[in-house]
């Protein structure tokens, strides 16, 4: 092969992964940056079976059709409210992609120590810490927060353990120092996964995900291969930002993420009153009747819909509400609704909800003091007003949709329990609010029926 075909090929393909990033930042251009990222791919896996590093192609091939058959059985068979957890497995293999290439580099005697090192050390973290939220996001072990005495101090010492260990590797090139190197960084990785509560996974697989593009970035020095340099720091860059607008959208800090302890994996809260007032409830029936009747309906979806699977019954009662009776009927998105960033987008395009209908929280917050009904269904936290007045709440300052500004709020859910943060929400008891207990698709499903019956 000529020798500039694999750098041109590599820098072409980092050049279709920009793009692919790009086009993933919208759920209009999505499918193209899905496939642009698909073509970039392509382009550098075979560019790579071209380079003087491949020396069996037999094999490598053999295990790149294992791998791509593997890949795309789990991916075609994935549940979309299983999705986090796939993210978390892809992460922690790409982790141990770079702990064993590190480990195939010492015992082939490179000398690159430093980055190789480095490459081990996030590659580890990467894996073990990925490998927890995968067990504790699939209900393999419990996912509450698992805490012991001086965890921290010993997360401490094990970090400090791995700078001393790292340095006296560099300096020594003593292989031993390089494995105990690797026991310790998964440790690290998996008690600093252990404490952090299964709510808040989403965003540690962001950050692991972070994590994994830097190990890249490492193998990339140590291998001197600029395509996993690029890529791996895109990856890094990418997830890091990732989970500081998912932090920044819940009001919270990094730090008080990674140590632990937030959202209640019991949700509270059973009862039908709040000091003397009570949670109305009504009926689909009553439900569709004045949604049919409604000038302005906004649709609010939260996890519950992504958990009912109910988007696609939600579309046909926009469908019918619009084309059987007039309404005007919007969706209004939280950036932080759901349990992944742009979950519910993900879950209305699937449903084939038109884009111009679906609108972000700062675009729509100021329509539903002039919308007759607001539709939530499966929506908690995104709505909870105590974002707004309660500064002990662990939500204050979380930016939140204000839907009782509405005529009337139907909150479609199963009983009176919190969501994600655990924190009661008042707006049930709202004179103005309607509770439909109930499965998000069932309950809509009977909305649908009434809406058509007439
Ligand atoms: P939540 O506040 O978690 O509320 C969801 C509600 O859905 C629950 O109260 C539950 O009530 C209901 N529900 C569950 N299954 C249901 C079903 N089959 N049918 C009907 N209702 C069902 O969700 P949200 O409003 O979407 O807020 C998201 C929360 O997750 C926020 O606190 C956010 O900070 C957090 N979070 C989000 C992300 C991202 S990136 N999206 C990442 C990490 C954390 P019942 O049990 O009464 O049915």
């Amino acid at each position: 092969m000529l020798p500039w075909i694999l750098p041109f090929s590599y820098l072409f393909s980092a050049t279709l992964f920009i793009f692919a990033i790009r086009g993933l930042a919208s759920p209009r251009t999505a499918r193209e940056g899905n496939l642009l990222g698909c073509i970039g791919m392509l382009v550098a896996v075979v560019a790579t079976l071209y380079s003087p590093q491949v020396s069996d192609i037999g094999l490598t091939i053999g295990v790149i059709i294992i791998g791509g058959m593997l890949g795309t059985f789990i991916a075609a068979n994935v549940k979309m409210t299983s999705l986090p957890q796939m993210v978390a497995a892809l992460n922690g293999f790409g982790g141990l992609a770079a702990v064993l290439i590190a480990l195939a580099e010492i015992i082939n005697g490179k000398t690159t120590y430093l980055e190789t090192s480095l490459g081990l050390i996030i590659g580890a973290v990467a894996f073990a810490g990925s490998m927890i939220a995968f067990a504790k996001l699939h209900g393999i072990i419990p996912a509450k927060a698992f805490t012991f005495p001086l965890q921290q101090f010993i997360n401490l010492l094990l970090a400090m353990s791995i700078v001393a260990l790292c340095i006296m590797f560099v300096i020594s090139g003593n292989h031993l120092w390089f494995y105990i190197l690797a026991g310790i960084a998964i440790l690290l990785g998996l008690l600093t996964v252990l404490p952090i509560g299964g709510a808040d996974m989403p965003v540690v697989i962001s950050i692991l995900n972070s994590y994994s593009g830097w190990a890249a970035v490492g193998i990339g020095f140590s291998l001197g291969n600029i395509l996993l340099i690029i890529v791996g720091s895109i990856v890094g860059a990418s997830g890091a930002i990732l989970s500081y607008i998912m932090v920044k959208a819940m009001n919270r800090s990094l730090t008080n993420v990674l140590l632990g302890g937030f959202g209640s994996d019991t949700p509270h809260n059973n009862q039908t009153t709040s000091g003397d007032k009570a949670a109305k409830a009504g009926n689909p029936l009553d439900a569709a009747f004045i949604m049919e009747n409604a000038n302005n309906v906004i649709i609010v979806p939260g996890y519950g819909m992504a958990a009912a699977q109910a988007q696609h019954v939600l579309k046909e009662m926009a469908d019918d509400l619009h084309k059987l009776y007039g309404v005007n009927v919007k969706f209004a998105i939280h950036p932080v609704a759901g349990r992944m960033p742009g979950h519910m987008n993900v879950l209305l395009a699937e449903a084939n909800v038109p884009y111009d209908d679906v609108f972000e929280m700062e675009q729509i917050n100021r329509e539903f003091a002039a919308a007759d009904v607001a539709y939530v269904i499966g929506a908690n936290d995104v709505t909870n007003p105590l974002a707004k007045t309660d500064p002990s709440s662990p939500i204050y300052g979380m930016p939140v949709l204000e839907v009782e500004k509405a005529k009337t709020v139907f909150f479609v859910k199963r009983s009176l329990n919190s969501g994600y943060s655990g924190v009661d929400n008042p707006l049930f008891y709202a004179d103005n609010t309607i509770m439909l207990y109930g499965d998000a698709k069932k309950i809509t499903e009977e909305i649908v029926s009434a809406l058509e019956k007439k």
